[in-house]
């Protein structure tokens, strides 16, 4: 897995006003008036720059900001990039992975290629070590992550690698948070994985060419194994949705089958977890065609199926003990000669029957071929994402994704698993009477409900290819990418979803 920057994490013990460094990052509360130990150090060595910058109100610490000094030889690091922590009660891990995001984006932006880390420090007595060590693991690869692959032009001096020293004086807590760097630099690392396939234009990434994708990650893991249904299997299985929605570009579907079976056992009365991800590659909305205005953007509609990919990728290599399946309904929709029209009817691999009344609700004609599939298979819980409703990003905004499920200890699990890793979403209905609006006259469902409650009607109808099996849907529509660049990361892909998912594993298993 080629990164686009290369990044690396390591722990030195090191005193930090003398330590020689590119970059020295250190935080600071906004409601904390007195300066902390190293502030005061590296501010009694700078002259009281640190304090004046305070009093006059240019940086006080609170969330969002930053503030870039030099060092002037007098101290050993070049540059001192002050990162506001916010209210000292309210950080959480994800108050520490932003700011180590947003020092590594300013690091990576200055073209500076090594950065020292203090970070931690006002926080060592909220969190333990290893989740302090992972939380900076996935910051500095989430903020150090850019997609450059197709400039060409203006190499000058990117710095192609970042170098993250995590430093302390204190050589046993440094040590202490080891155990949670090693897996944060896997899921750091599979996440920037998962941004770069999704940020990949559809002309590049194909469905056919993320089946190529899926298999490579494969690669090197024995537990991990991919098997992928080409179009002559999808008509044998009659995955009537993935044939409807895929049957309109020359880029043919596939649906791909990811199958981790861990090393040792899992224990007793763990469930088989099926993830299932929407990789619509290209949406332009079909024959029901999408107005122009931003539809180059549908080129991330693949983003649920490649956090799924990435995700069974991070299990494997993290040795999770628990069974899982990765399935990834991939298709372009496009309009043509050969589409699925308004009106058709298709018989799903379910063998329920769906008339299409809108080809532009294309996402859950796939998902539920693949739901299907998860129960047919014998998984005891479904949890799918994908990029479903605009509706859900009307409802929630960008910064939470949606979730619905048939199950409240699974919503509880999965706002856990939110919490833990900074990815956030929000609970939204899908029972009864949103599934009503989903029945046809004519066939068992038809594929859009009416126009209010959109993410409901689409998870309700979802939720009829799940039988009694335990499920959660995840929309995120509205998280998937930054339309412009935020302080702690660069614009496109945001990887929603791998994060979130892995940490609801890696709880599941009991394994921090
Ligand atoms: N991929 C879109 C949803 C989407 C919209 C994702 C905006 C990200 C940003 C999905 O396939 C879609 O087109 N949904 C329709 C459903 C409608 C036709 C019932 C929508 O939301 O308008
Ligand atoms: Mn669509
Ligand atoms: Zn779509």
């Amino acid at each position: 897995m080629k990164q686009i920057i290369d990044v690396d994490v390591k722990t030195r013990r090191a005193d930090l006003a003398r330590s020689k460094t590119e970059m020295l990052v250190v935080g600071r509360f906004s409601d904390v008036a007195e300066p902390d130990d190293i502030l005061r150090k590296l501010d009694d060595k700078l002259g009281g720059v640190i304090e004046r910058l305070k009093n006059l109100g240019d940086f006080t610490g609170k969330a969002k900001t930053q503030a870039l000094l030099y060092g002037n030889g007098k101290i050993g690091a070049r540059r001192l990039l002050l990162v506001g922590l916010g209210e000292r009660g309210s950080a959480t891990l994800d108050t520490l992975r932003k700011a180590v995001a947003t020092a590594a984006c300013r690091a990576v932006d200055l073209k500076v290629g090594q950065i020292s880390l203090a970070l931690h420090r006002p926080l060592a007595d909220r969190f333990n070590a290893p989740d302090m060590g992972r939380a900076i693991a996935e910051g500095v690869y989430y903020g150090g992550y850019r997609y450059d692959e197709y400039i060409t032009e203006s190499e000058n001096g990117r710095p192609g690698r970042l170098e993250a020293q995590i430093v302390d004086s204190d050589a046993a807590r440094l040590k202490s948070m080891t155990p949670g760097i090693t897996p944060g630099v896997v899921i750091g690392r599979v996440q920037s994985h998962a941004r770069t396939l999704a940020n990949r234009p559809a002309n590049v990434i194909n469905p056919p060419a993320l089946a190529k994708a899926a298999r490579d990650l494969t690669h090197g893991l024995t537990t991990l194994r991919c098997t992928v249904y080409d179009e002559r299997q999808l008509e044998a299985e009659k995955m009537g949705g993935i044939l409807a929605v895929g049957s309109g570009s020359q880029n043919r579907p596939r649906f791909i089958i990811l199958r981790y079976t861990p090393t040792t056992k899992p224990a007793r009365g763990l469930p088989t977890v099926a993830l299932v991800g929407k990789a619509v590659t290209f949406d332009s909305g079909g024959i029901s065609i999408k107005p122009a205005q931003d539809m180059d953007q549908m080129k991330m509609d693949k983003s649920g199926g490649i956090a799924v990919m990435a995700t069974m990728k991070a299990a494997a290599e993290l040795d999770l003990p628990v069974n899982l399946w990765g399935l990834v309904p991939a298709a372009e929709n496009l309009p043509s000669g050969s589409s699925y029209r308004p009106g058709d009817i298709i018989t799903t691999y379910s063998g329920k029957t769906v008339e299409i009344l809108n080809t532009d609700a294309e996402g859950r004609l796939i998902l539920c071929d693949a739901l299907a599939f998860a129960v047919r298979q014998k998984a005891d819980l479904i949890i799918d994402v994908a990029t479903l409703t605009g509706a859900c990003m009307v409802a929630l905004g960008t910064f939470k994704a949606g979730v619905m499920s048939n199950n409240d200890d699974l919503i509880k699990d999965l706002q856990k698993a939110a919490d833990d890793s900074g990815e956030s979403i929000w609970p939204l209905p899908s029972d009864e009477e949103y599934a009503e609006e989903m029945k046809s006259k004519i066939a068992d469902l038809k594929n859009t409900g009416s126009r209010w409650g959109g993410a409901c009607t689409a998870a309700a109808f979802l939720r009829q290819f799940v039988g009694d099996k335990k499920w959660a849907h995840l929309d995120i529509a509205g998280t998937d990418v930054f339309p412009s660049p935020v302080p702690h990361a660069a614009a496109g892909s945001t990887g929603f979803g791998v994060r979130l998912l892995i940490t609801y594993l890696m709880n599941l298993v009991g394994k921090k």
